[in-house]
């Protein structure tokens, strides 16, 4: 019975996938040279230009940026690599029956040779402002007298040279590298298009790190939210404190020195990726509480201490000196303008059975916990304000009615109530982050690599008015790192972050399914010949290279 049962599942979720009857060749075909995610504007022709690989340059009249000079060599070597694997895959001979046949061809263009760059503002030195939606337009053009990209910020460069060698396509009956005549214009819908990565759960090594910021500008993300410490470790070395890490991190080689935190921001700013750390608390902070127990909530059972630590205890001033300290430092480490501070999922048993912070309550006329939570964040609200930094909090934090300011973000997670929750956060005239729809733990592996769930998720469907829209800075996918460790955490994140990063770039109507498969299909293969080991999003299928 319960074998039957199987078989009539798996029968049924085959045929919910292809149909019932199954085609040799891949489930869906992969498309050569198209862009993910997909440009604003595309006007694209059948002729092409054969990629002169080893002679080719990136020409600028920019000199000393050395954000587009390392970002010159990184493309460079993309396209070197992939002519390699056009070389390795055909024998000499055929190359040169080949050539003769593309010479032969109407659509052939002649050889390019380079890509006339040209920055129409400064070199920035990092992605600073929130506001940088109009930072990231670019335009290439690639005609019959040659190729261009140009762009008012090194960003729009940066966005513009990814786009440029997802142009350049591996042929597929000719053993060519190839560019088609086109024009591009493009810009990101939204300036916000981040991935959140969990590195307390698992530590995750810099490497790893390096390879995910890698695969984020592949695919146009531009905000790494370092979610770095939670309640089972805490691997962020602290000058200031050394002891947080020396005692809350698994070991001590599971930890993030300074000069490998300044590795990682200076790595993202190169690729045009801003870093937000997070510092979350009252809760999620049991980690601090290794070196400092004091931070934390004694829980009682009764009226005896049972040994046990909760969420930071806000009713201390030294706690709050404390953070002080620590957030001074951490601003002065990380260069972005805002920091998360968290201020989720807060339990409130071990502080009502903790007999001061009755006392304390009844003193301060707080008569319940989220008031009490509140009079906590508040508090630190205040410090990070004195401090300059913007903050971002998670949705309980509005929801909770804490005061804040009119620039902090929101970041909203909750799943199934996203749609209210973002109406009435932009009802109160707050910026909105979304995550809700965009958690990568959420995993059903069957068939399809589960992405269209993702890529389904419209930030604007719910219930606003077009100022309320406006008020979402866009979205982070979110890998919580319980599960994923450096052994399979870049497979877990790719490509289905690739949904939510072509959601939040391209245009609302870029909702086209089927077309979204065959670029997607393209563009793994893309990240893995990148050395980014994305699983296949698809069903059945193979990668040409
Ligand atoms: C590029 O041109 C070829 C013909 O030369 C055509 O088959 C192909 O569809 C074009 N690709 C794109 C992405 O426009
Ligand atoms: C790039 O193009 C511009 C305008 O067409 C031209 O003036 C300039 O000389 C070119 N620069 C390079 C390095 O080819
Ligand atoms: C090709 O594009 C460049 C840059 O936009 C432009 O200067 C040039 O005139 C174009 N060539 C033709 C033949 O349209
Ligand atoms: C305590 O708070 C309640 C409700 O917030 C308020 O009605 C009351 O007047 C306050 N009492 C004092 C002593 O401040
Ligand atoms: C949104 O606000 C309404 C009215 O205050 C409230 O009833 C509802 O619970 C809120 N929705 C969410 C998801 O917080
Ligand atoms: C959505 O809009 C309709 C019509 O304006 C309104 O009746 C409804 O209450 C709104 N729902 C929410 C969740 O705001």
């Amino acid at each position: 019975m319960v074998l039957l049962r199987c078989v009539l599942l798996f029968v049924s979720l085959r045929a919910s996938l292809g149909g019932s009857v199954e085609n040799v060749g891949p489930h869906v075909h992969a498309t050569a040279g198209e862009v993910w995610p997909k440009p604003k504007y595309q006007e694209g022709t059948d002729q092409f230009y054969v990629v002169d690989a080893q002679l080719f340059e990136f020409k600028s009249d920019v000199k000393g940026c050395d954000i587009l000079d390392k970002a010159f060599l990184r493309y460079q070597r993309i396209i070197l690599d992939d002519y390699r694997t056009v070389e390795n895959h055909a024998n000499s001979l055929n190359r040169i029956r080949h050539e003769k046949t593309w010479k032969g061809d109407p659509l052939f263009q002649g050889y390019l040779k380079e890509l006339n760059v040209s920055l129409g503002g400064s070199c920035d030195s990092y992605p600073k402002d929130e506001q940088i939606l109009q930072k990231e337009q670019y335009r290439i053009v690639v005609n019959e007298t040659g190729a261009w990209l140009n762009s008012d910020t090194v960003w729009g460069i940066l966005r513009g040279l990814e786009t440029f060698s997802q142009l350049v396509y591996l042929a597929r009956d000719e053993e060519s590298l190839r560019i088609n005549v086109t024009v591009i214009e493009d810009t990101a819908r939204y300036s916000h298009r981040g991935l959140l990565v969990d590195t307390s759960r698992h530590f995750i090594p810099v490497k790893s790190l390096c390879t995910m910021l890698d695969a984020m500008s592949y695919n146009k993300l531009n905000v790494f939210h370092w979610h770095i410490v939670d309640d089972q470790s805490f691997p962020y070395v602290s000058k200031r404190f050394p002891k947080l890490s020396e005692k809350g991190a698994y070991t001590q080689n599971l930890i993030y020195p300074v000069s490998d935190v300044q590795y990682i921001i200076d790595y993202a700013r190169d690729r045009g990726i801003r870093v937000i750390p997070e510092f979350d608390s009252p809760g999620h902070t049991r980690s601090w509480g290794a070196a400092y127990p004091e931070l934390l909530t004694e829980c009682y059972s009764g009226t005896t201490k049972n040994g046990l630590l909760g969420p930071i205890d806000p009713t201390k001033a030294k706690t709050y000196s404390f953070l002080t300290e620590l957030f001074k430092e951490i601003i002065s480490v990380f260069p972005d303008k805002y920091i998360h501070l968290g201020g989720d999922e807060v339990p409130f048993d071990c502080w009502k059975s903790n007999p001061s912070i009755q006392q304390f309550m009844r003193k301060n006329n707080i008569t319940d916990y989220e008031l009490l939570e509140n009079y906590y964040i508040q508090n630190v609200l205040h410090i990070v304000a004195k401090l300059n930094a913007t903050p971002v909090v998670w949705e309980e934090v509005f929801n909770n009615g804490v005061q804040i300011s009119d620039d902090t973000i929101v970041h909203v997670w909750y799943p199934n109530r996203w749609e209210k929750e973002l109406f009435n956060v932009t009802d109160a005239g707050h910026w909105a982050v979304l995550s809700a729809c965009w958690y990568l733990d959420m995993v059903n592996s069957y068939g399809n690599g589960d992405w269209l769930k993702y890529y389904r998720c419209e930030p604007t469907s719910f219930n606003g008015t077009k100022q309320q829209a406006d008020l979402i800075l866009g979205g982070e996918a979110c890998m919580w790192a319980e599960a994923v460790n450096e052994y399979n955490i870049i497979q877990r994140v790719w490509p289905r972050a690739s949904a939510t990063a072509e959601r939040l770039w391209s245009s609302v109507d870029v909702t086209d399914e089927q077309d979204a498969a065959r670029r997607l299909e393209e563009h793994t293969c893309r990240m893995n010949r990148r050395g980014i080991h994305a699983q296949p999003p698809n069903g059945p299928g193979f990668c040409r290279y």
